[in-house]
């Protein structure tokens, strides 16, 4: 609790209103922190709310989304107090994002070069001619070793893998605080996943960031987060460090995610995925959201939905398994 906190989420809930009976609880009540330099993984099922937290955190959900509640404390302000120019500032600047698909996030018209030169000209307020070198350098930083020519070429010019590292150097070329990565390998094949995630942890440790790394892959939470948030639901089910998650996780939800891991010591080659699914975000039970698919579920928890507390040093826990 000594280390100061970069970002500080109180009682998030977004919603969707899709009609006048139909309200998405897509993010319903989370609260989490994230130190300075810290990468925290954001874990769970499709439809659990992982985007749409980060979406908030940016303050980029649209419509019928709202942000219905809560804080966002980034260092002393809430960002859900700012103004749209005054967010226009964080983002970029402060908190910086990138995507799965990055052909969605590069200008298919301009070339890369112009594109991480426009995103610095407009944060950093310095001379295009500066910027372009500083482009050069960030460029081979993020691993193109003919930056020069990368600067003259289009994104489709470039591989999915390439076109990644571009956007990572657009990203990071106004030296944010807080990084969040939306499956940002997901899209690519393995080698190069590896390759982008080792990217990602380098400029982390040269440039202090802290990344906020949504994925589903428990392989690449292990490998490289420090900290694990397993949402299901809307909501986080299980908080604390890697270290513990993997060795001693309590939510049945958790432990079902990693019993679907194939496990070599084991020899299970099969993926024996938890039987279900999620349940839609417009209809939650009033008890446990996990209820349907725990093997656990007693009585209580299809009365009422247990609380996110804190059952063991840093390690939180939604579940009435542990009162
Ligand atoms: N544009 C939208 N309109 C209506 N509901 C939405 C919209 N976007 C998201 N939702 C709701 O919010 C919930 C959470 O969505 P979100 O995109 O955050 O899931 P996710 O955890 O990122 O899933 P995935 O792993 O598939 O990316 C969804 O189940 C959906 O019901
Ligand atoms: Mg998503």
């Amino acid at each position: 609790m000594s280390q100061p906190e970069l970002l500080h989420v109180k009682g998030l809930r977004t919603y969707f209103y899709l009609d006048s009976k139909k309200v998405a609880k897509a993010v319903d009540g989370v609260d989490f922190t994230i130190k300075p330099g810290e990468t925290v993984a954001l874990v769970g099922e499709s439809g659990s709310g992982k985007s749409i937290t980060s979406l908030s955190i940016m303050k980029l959900v649209s419509k019928p989304g709202k942000i219905k509640e809560g804080s966002i404390l980034f260092g002393d302000k809430d960002l859900l107090n700012m103004s749209e120019k005054q967010m226009a500032r964080i983002r970029g600047n402060d908190i910086a994002m990138i995507f799965q698909e990055p052909m969605t996030a590069l200008n298919p018209v301009f070339t890369i070069g112009e594109q991480i030169v426009e995103t610095i000209v407009k944060h950093k307020k310095i001379h295009k001619k500066l910027a372009y070198e500083k482009a050069i350098e960030l460029l081979k930083i993020v691993g193109f070793p003919r930056a020069e020519e990368t600067m003259k070429e289009y994104p489709h010019q470039l591989s999915g893998g390439m076109r990644q590292r571009a956007m990572i150097a657009i990203a990071i070329s106004c030296d944010p605080k807080l990084l969040i990565a939306d499956e940002p390998t997901t899209a690519l094949d393995v080698t190069i996943q590896a390759q982008i995630l080792d990217l990602l942890n380098e400029m982390k440790r040269k440039f202090n960031m802290a990344i906020l790394l949504i994925t589903h892959d428990l392989g690449v939470v292990a490998e490289y987060a420090d900290q694990v948030f397993v949402m299901y639901g809307g909501q986080i089910v299980e908080k604390t460090s890697v270290e513990e998650l993997f060795e001693n996780p309590k939510h049945p939800y958790t432990t079902g995610l990693l019993e679907s891991l194939p496990d070599i010591d084991k020899d299970v080659t099969r993926l024996g995925a938890i039987k279900g699914s999620v349940p839609p975000s417009y209809s939650f039970p009033e008890g446990c959201r996990f209820y349907d698919r725990c093997p656990h579920a007693m009585d209580t928890c299809k009365e009422q939905n247990p609380e996110l507390i804190e059952h063991e040093t840093d390690h939180f826990v939604r579940c009435y398994l542990y009162d």
